[in-house]
This record gives C-alpha cells, structure tokens and sequence, in this order.
C-alpha cells in the first residue's frame, strides 16, 4: 500500500514529495491565485524550511514553481517560516514573514516582489533592512516564542498594523506593531489582546466579517455592519481557535463578544486535523478563503516510507453566521467542477439497523452530500452528564454502539466485509428536554495498520432536528474525509490509511445504527476527477 501511493490524494493541494507544514501568504494577483507554504526540499520530516510556491488560476488546479522565499540573509539564514501577504494600495503584494537568525532568534522580514509585471512573481527580494521587527531586552519580547506574522491591515490614521504571535510565559500574546511606510514598525504599548493560560500563539489571524451575508471583507475595511474575527493556533493543542468580537482601531484592542470562549474550549474551525490556517481576502470573488494544513496520521517511519507528509485541506469560503456566534465554512464552489458521475437518489427511509451501499461513485475519491429528517423523537437518548465533552462522547459511543436516534450518516474509507472503515455521523440527544445533536468523526476502525492515530473527534451542531434538515457532505480523497455538518457549521477532518479499502477496493455506505428510523430526503454523490497538481 505504501510502495504504490494509495495514500496520495487526487484533489489536495501537495507537492510531489517531502514534508509541509503551514500555508503562507495566500493571496489573489492579476487574476492568478498564490499560495506558498513551509517546505523541506529535502525530506519528509520537519527541516530545512522554506517557502515553496504554486500558483492557480481557479484554486482546484496547481502549477509549482521554484521556492519564492528561502535561506539567504542574516535574518533568515537559520531558516524562513510562516508569514502573510499585504497587498499594498495600487495593488503590490508584499510578504512578512519570519526568518531565523545566526542566533536563532525569532525575527520578522519583509520581502517583495523583483518584478510585478510577472504575474507568476517567481522571484522576490528581500528587504535590505530586515529584519524589521525584533526581540530585544528593551521590550521584553521571548525571541524563540515570536513569529507569524498577519496580513497588515490600514487603519484611518493611515498607519499599518500588523500582529506577530508571542507568548510571554503562559500568556498567549498577539502583539501589535504600527508603521507608516512598512519600513520602520513601532511596538504598540500594549498588545491587541492576550489570554492566560493559552500558551504559545501560533499563526494568528485577524480579519474583519460582514454581519450580513456571505460577502468577504478586505482585512482594512471597516463599518457598522463589520465584526472581527480573531484566530490563533495553540501550539500546546494543536488546533485552531476562533473569537468573534468587536475591534476598537483608536485603543486598538480587541473584544471579543460576550459568550465567546477563549482558549483551548473556544470554537474551532475544524474538530479534527487542520492547523496553522490562515485567510485572505478574494477581491476578484468577494469572499474569504481559509486554507489550513491538515498533517499526517500515520507514523513518521510510513512518511519517510511514502516520501511526502502534509497537506492543504481544500480551501474554504467562511462567513458570519447569522446569529453572529460562529462562523460558517463551505468548500469553495470551484471544487465542484471536478464532479463527474452524479448518484442521486429519491427520498426514503433508512430503517434503524440497516445500511445501503452508495454504487457507481469512485468510493476513495469522492464528493457526497446527504439530508436526513428525523421523526420519532421519542427515541432519542438521554445526555446525562452537563457539559458532556463531545469528543468523548465520540470515542465512548462509536458508530458501532447502538443508539436511539443515531448514529446515522456515512461509512467512509469502507473494506468488504466492514473490517474497515471510517464512520462520519449523528447522534441526536436530549439534554433538559432540549435536543442536542452530536457529530462524529470515527477514525477506530479505519485501519488494520494500528502504527496510525486513528483517535476519534467530535463536536456538537448547533440546530434543532425538529425544525431544520440534518444535512452531511464529506468530501473524500484517498487519505483523507473533510465532513462539513449542518451546512458548516461543523467541520471535522480526518487522514485515514486503510490497509484493505484502498484503491478500487473502497466502498461506501449510508448507515443508521439506531433503534428509530430516519429519512434521507435528498442524496447526490459524485466521483471526483483528479487535479492537476504541482
Ligand atoms: C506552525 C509553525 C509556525 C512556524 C512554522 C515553522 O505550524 O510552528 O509557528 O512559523 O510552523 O515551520
């Protein structure tokens, strides 16, 4: 399985061979999408990095061109790591990102295009003054805990700023710098915000969001009718975590909204793998996209083995929910095009107990939407404990434990005889004579390989079953399920690595292991084509 590729995907972002990490600088110029991202150029592990580099002119499709950002200074010779694209009023993109000393400090850099005409921008140069942000005994700044830096937003004094992930001890810290001209940045008194007990603050990300509607806002806009969202990736978790809140430009600080969790319980974009995400605005669509980077599950042995490690979950539109407490996320529409073989079925009941094969869709790789309507409420179990942790309930009740209502959804990544597979599902609670609805993504099953980390996710969707569809698309790609539930309202990734559901060899079912029947009111699927990719 590992010598012929199975786990290669067919329509995710990934180069050829060898590791990567965050993506870098996403932006959109002259009409040519660009995304760069941490890169070894020599091997499948962590190392060596720096900024590889693809373009697109459609987000599904890739050409790679040479590493844009790489060793070549003092102030990145140890190294060039995530940093962010500003496009400059008149339209030039510039890029912050942060390089690694002769000391292997924590510096920031600018670097910028040699030549704009070239709408590919193979070539950049490095600012000669870099770096232009620095940790020094003055500020106090943890030089090994001070990197990734964000888009640069204008504010109405005309100045820029900028935030750069910190920690200062187990404070997690976004700290803000301010600039004129990009060339020389001011360390603002005090931070835009910072929460304890958080840790390092990995990669952050601050953009604004329309209250109404799906319209993407550019990261300087401002408005009544505008919230922010505030990003951060822990370092000591591993996942991404999003606030929503209000941004004062004259204090510059930021609030986030009554309610809004902050830290490692807060809302995430994704419930299982996707890191070090970050947004930019499509001023040719009007929309912001979300990359993330999804890693392996697999041991570090089977990466070496294969030749490659990493990534790019299919880029997302998000958007402000309209209750304003969370946001929304959906693939961009663009993936669509690669859809060929449309399943479609007429509504019917899938009867507790039972499964029904999903044929004449390429199983591994593949785009599959589903509706279900629930009625027999009356079986729903009970949820005991107050704040059940979702995840656990997961893990405890897996696809394979009976339930009331639920689970109900896909088996993912499924061999023959079910001795593998990937179960992605629903199960409805009830909760003080409310109804919770739980999602699931069940990794316990999904190889006989036990060398992989097959732990099992999950999160609560916020709707009402009695009133709203149940509605599931996974988007499924040879090692990888990403399941958008509730319309977006819950995504949750996974890589998987089946030993028997591989190749042609993968099915997929639709599934009810609960006592109450459900309805599946709509179907579709589709085989995905492969992308050209890199
Ligand atoms: C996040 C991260 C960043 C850093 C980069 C190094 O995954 O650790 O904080 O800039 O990766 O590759």
């Amino acid at each position: 399985a590992l010598v012929n590729q199975a786990y290669r995907t067919g329509y995710h972002f990934q180069p050829p061979k060898n590791w990567i990490n965050d993506p870098n600088g996403p932006m959109v110029y002259k009409g040519i999408y660009h995304l760069f991202y941490q890169y070894n150029p020599k091997g499948a592990v962590w190392g060596n990095i720096v900024w590889a580099h693809s373009t697109s002119t459609d987000l599904v499709n890739w050409i790679s061109h040479k590493p844009a950002i790489f060793p070549s200074q003092q102030a990145d010779i140890n190294g060039c790591w995530s940093g962010s694209a500003t496009i400059l009023p008149g339209g030039k993109p510039v890029m912050l990102y942060t390089g690694i000393d002769p000391s292997e400090r924590q510096v920031q850099n600018l670097a910028m295009p040699k030549n704009l005409s070239d709408p590919y921008l193979t070539e950049w140069v490095k600012y000669p003054k870099n770096p232009l942000m620095l940790a020094t005994p003055m500020n106090r700044i943890n030089g090994s805990a001070f990197r990734d830096p964000t888009t640069a937003w204008l504010g109405p004094d005309k100045l820029w700023r900028v935030l750069v992930g910190s920690r200062d001890n187990r404070v997690g810290v976004a700290y803000l710098y301010k600039s004129k001209d990009f060339d020389h940045w001011n360390l603002a008194k005090e931070p835009l915000h910072s929460v304890e007990r958080t840790g390092m603050w990995e990669c952050p990300d601050f953009f604004p969001v329309n209250t109404d509607g799906f319209e993407g806002l550019d990261t300087s806009a401002r408005g009544k009718r505008v919230k922010y969202v505030l990003k951060i990736s822990l370092d000591e978790t591993k996942h991404d975590y999003y606030t929503i809140g209000t941004y004062d430009v004259v204090k510059d600080k930021y609030f986030p909204d009554k309610g809004m969790v902050e830290g490692d319980e807060g809302l995430r974009y994704d419930y299982g793998k996707f890191y070090a995400s970050k947004t930019f605005f499509d001023d040719e669509k009007k929309r912001r996209i979300l990359w993330g980077w999804t890693n392996e599950s697999s041991s570090v042995k089977d990466d070496v083995l294969k030749g490659w490690s990493g990534i790019q979950a299919i880029p997302r539109s998000v958007w402000l929910d309209k209750s304003g407490k969370k946001l929304l996320q959906w693939p961009i529409k663009e993936i669509e095009k690669l859809r060929e073989n449309q399943v479609n079925w007429p509504s019917k009941i899938l009867e507790g107990g039972s499964k029904l094969e999903v044929i004449g869709v390429t199983a591994g790789q593949a785009d599959v939407e589903v509706s279900f309507e629930v009625s027999d409420l009356k079986k729903v179990e009970v949820l005991k404990k107050k704040h059940y942790n979702p995840q656990l309930l997961c893990s405890k009740n897996s696809a394979s434990v009976r339930g009331g209502l639920g689970p109900f959804g896909f088996l993912t990544f499924a061999s023959n005889c079910l001795r593998e597979y990937t179960a992605v599902f629903f199960r409805i609670y009830n909760h003080r004579n409310k109804h919770k609805v739980l999602m699931c993504s069940d990794q316990s099953r999904s190889s006989l390989n036990k060398h992989n980390d097959n732990t099992t996710y999950g999160a609560f969707v916020d709707l009402d079953p009695t009133q709203e569809k149940l509605s599931l698309r996974s988007l499924i790609d040879r090692s990888i399920v990403e399941s958008f539930g509730g319309g977006g309202k819950v995504v949750i990734s996974s890589r998987v690595y089946p030993t028997l559901a591989i190749d042609n060899q993968i099915k997929l079912f639709v599934f009810n292991n609960g006592t109450a029947n459900v309805k599946i009111t709509s179907l579709n699927a589709w085989s995905m084509k492969k992308a050209q990719i890199n």
